[in-house]
């Protein structure tokens, strides 16, 4: 991803390996500023996915690999660091895929840097192919934030945005500010910021207002984990989106790259969903907002069903959920896909 540093556009990635010690930039402390996190152990490691210094399926998949060689080299007890590193967030199934890739290639830091490598230059493909569906002109919806930040480079559903702008198409991204952790309006709307990508951020309850003015014209979003049947965990509001873009005949689009299917879950209610501690939805700016006695509720992720996406966008190609065993048979033929067992946590 380009950032501007200084006056000058430096590329950063989210996650990197550096003097044997995991380098995040720090997620928490965006759009205010860009600060490196250091992991130096797992226990570096599982408290960066856990608070999130780093977040996004993808890239807490990269972290979860580099973090497990860096505790191979520093001959920490293996079993602890994956049930530790494995604890940390339940939905993202890129996690559960780069901790079993790592287990079958012997936790070798050259696999984590294939695996990091990987996963970015997926992103890119997912780019290429999401750019297709991007006309001039094109106003897009997206949720939370799934750009370079939540992948390593590129992103998911924000990858096929930077392409279009890149190739000179003139584009506008509506960003969902995504309540509690702001994910769209501080990460979101600082990648798109940096490029020069027209953009605004609205309040999560505004989306409806857009669409049914006839503003939106299509929707993307990234995945936690995608299910057989082409149900999908993303962070908690997505699924009202997409009711909204069905009703408003808008469509919606779902860019992730394979390591986020997880094809041993049929469907969407087998899904494990992360609940996050309450001061998050009750503590803004760390002022309290409610009445002190009020508790509040905080699943992280909701499924949405298959039957509102239009197509999920992936390395592999464009597929609707009714494709998605087509979309399985090429993974089955990807050597690196084939390396990691499909299970979960
Ligand atoms: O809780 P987060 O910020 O980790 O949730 C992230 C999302 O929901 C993203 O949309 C998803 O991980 C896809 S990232 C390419």
């Amino acid at each position: 991803m380009k950032v501007n540093i200084d006056g000058e556009l430096k590329h950063l990635f989210a996650v990197w390996y550096e003097n044997d010690v995991v380098k995040l930039i720090d997620q928490r402390k965006l759009p205010e500023k860009i600060e490196v996190f250091e992991a130096k152990n797992s226990d570096d490691i599982a408290y960066a996915i856990k608070d999130m210094v780093v977040r996004g399926a993808p890239a807490i998949g990269v972290t979860a690999a580099f973090g497990l060689a860096m505790a191979k080299k520093n001959k920490e007890d293996m079993e602890e660091a994956v049930k530790k590193i494995g604890m940390t967030r339940p939905t993202a199934f890129d996690l559960f895929k780069a901790i079993n890739y790592m287990k079958a290639n012997n936790f070798d830091l050259g696999a984590a840097r294939r695996y990091s490598t990987e996963i970015s230059g997926r992103s890119k493909k997912i780019g290429e192919f999401g750019n297709e569906l991007i006309g001039n002109g094109s106003r897009i919806l997206t949720h939370c934030n799934a750009g370079a930040l939540a992948v390593v480079d590129w992103g998911t559903a924000l990858a096929p945005m930077r392409i279009a702008h890149n190739q000179g198409k003139n584009i506008f991204v509506f960003v969902d500010e995504t309540r509690p952790r702001l994910q769209g309006a501080k990460l979101t709307a600082w990648e798109l910021g940096q490029e020069g990508i027209d953009h605004a951020i609205i309040a999560d309850n505004a989306a409806g207002f857009y669409m049914r003015r006839k503003e939106v014209d299509l929707v993307i979003v990234g995945a936690d984990r995608i299910t057989a049947n082409g149900d999908f965990a993303n962070k908690i509001g997505t699924y009202e989106k997409a009711v909204l873009a069905h009703e408003n005949k808008i469509p919606f689009y779902v860019a992730a790259p394979g390591s986020t299917f997880d094809f041993s879950i049929s469907n969407g209610d087998g899904i494990p969903i992360e609940e996050r501690g309450e001061e998050e939805v009750l503590i803004v700016n760390g002022k309290s907002l409610g009445p002190a006695a009020s508790h509040a509720r905080n699943p992280a992720f909701d499924v949405t069903p298959n039957k509102y996406v239009t197509a999920f966008i992936t390395e592999y190609g464009i597929f609707r959920p009714e494709d998605l065993g087509r979309m399985k048979s090429l993974m089955d033929k990807d050597l690196f896909m084939k390396d990691v067992p499909a299970s979960t946590a």
